[in-house]
């Protein structure tokens, strides 16, 4: 084992610096020095639901670059740019890894931190640290052009809402909507308008309206202004919601079109449904996570040819309460990213 400095929730909403180990190169791993890491609202469910029992760093999407190498990788060398979202292995048998879906693994895919180490069993540990250590198939180059902080949020609320734009086939003639402007709503946006789709952003106020517009949304429906949605009903082909905690769906599913799906990839738990309320214009529901490898891949790539990264407030990450504190109230237009280099 190797030891990094990493931030440790210990039970208290405040994380503390710690030594944390990290697993001996396998062959197929790479070491990356981590040099952004997003700040997800994953990982504030994460701290704020933790006991204190395991050992939990945050942190699941993030760039650095590449300082060690195991015996069998091909794909990168020492000083490569490296991008690494929310999951780190998977079978690589099941038919929906052969299908290009790491994520839906039939096993469940490992999960950057809290997941289960496939080969040692270990509780897997996250980016908020110096160094983290990856399978390289599970690691991706970075786009030469794409900020490396900015880049980082890609890796988790870009491919979450991006996976779900594509796969329901948005594009110029789609009406989307997207629900919650913060860090996976606020990339959806950017996606969708330069997917060429036509695109509103609801939320609870009206006072991002002018942020809105400037990422590519056409107006903003006031989910809490009755006329607003009202005017809005039966509007969109496809709504992403990424509202992060249970809400009435009713209200939301009253703004997609007959045939139109509403993907929830916000709130991850059990939610109760109306009937009606998809039955009446024969409305569809899904959601999605994270995405696998070639639409991460592909997903960067449009990223760099369209020069897309996430709005990004860049704090050392000694701030790391601070910005999880801030991000539970909504304090952030639209990702924080935490620079890690403080922990040298
Ligand atoms: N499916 C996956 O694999 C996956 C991946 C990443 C994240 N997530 C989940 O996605 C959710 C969003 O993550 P995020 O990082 O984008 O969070 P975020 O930056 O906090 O954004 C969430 C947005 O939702 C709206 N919102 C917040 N609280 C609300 C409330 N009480 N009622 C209604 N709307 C509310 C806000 O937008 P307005 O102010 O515009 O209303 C807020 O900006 C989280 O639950 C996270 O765990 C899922
Ligand atoms: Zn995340
Ligand atoms: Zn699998």
């Amino acid at each position: 084992m190797r030891t990094a400095t990493g931030w440790q929730a210990d039970g208290t909403t405040t994380l503390r610096e710690a030594s944390i180990s990290r697993r001996d190169l396998r062959r197929d791993d790479i070491a990356v020095r981590v040099d952004f890491c997003g700040v997800c609202h994953t990982d504030l469910h994460a701290v704020r639901g933790h006991n204190g029992e395991d050992v939990l760093v945050p942190g699941h999407e993030f760039t650095g670059v590449v300082t060690e190498t195991g015996a069998d990788v091909t794909a990168f060398r020492v000083g490569d740019p490296v991008a690494v979202g929310n999951i780190v292995d998977s079978c690589g048998v099941c038919s929906l890894c052969a299908a290009g879906q790491e994520n839906f693994c039939r096993e469940f895919p490992t999960l950057t931190y809290a997941g289960t180490d496939r080969h040692d069993g270990t509780t897997t540990l996250g980016a908020f640290s110096r160094e983290y250590v990856v399978r390289e198939k599970f690691a991706h180059p970075l786009p030469p052009g794409l900020d490396p902080a900015a880049a980082a949020p890609l890796m988790c609320a870009g491919i979450t809402v991006w996976e779900p734009l594509r796969a329901l086939g948005v594009g110029p003639g789609t009406r989307v909507a997207v629900a919650g402007l913060g860090g996976l709503g606020h990339l959806a946006v950017k996606f969708a308008a330069a997917l060429g789709a036509e695109v509103s952003v609801v939320s609870r106020s009206a006072d991002r309206t002018a942020d809105a517009v400037r990422l590519g949304a056409r107006d903003v429906v006031v989910s809490t202004d009755p006329d607003s949605t009202a005017a809005a009903r039966d509007r969109f082909d496809v709504l992403i919601d990424t509202i992060p905690v249970p809400h009435d769906l009713g209200p939301y599913l009253s703004l997609v079109a007959m045939d139109g799906t509403l993907s929830q990839v916000g709130y991850l738990g059990s939610l109760t449904v109306e009937t009606m309320d998809l039955l009446l214009g024969r409305k569809k529901l899904t959601s999605g996570g994270s995405g696998g490898l070639l639409a991460t891949a592909a997903m960067l790539e449009f990223c760099a040819s369209r020069g897309i990264t996430a709005d990004v407030e860049v704090l050392p990450s000694a701030r790391v309460t601070e910005a999880l504190d801030r991000l539970e109230r909504g304090d952030v237009r639209y990702r924080f990213v935490l620079d890690l280099s403080d922990l040298d």
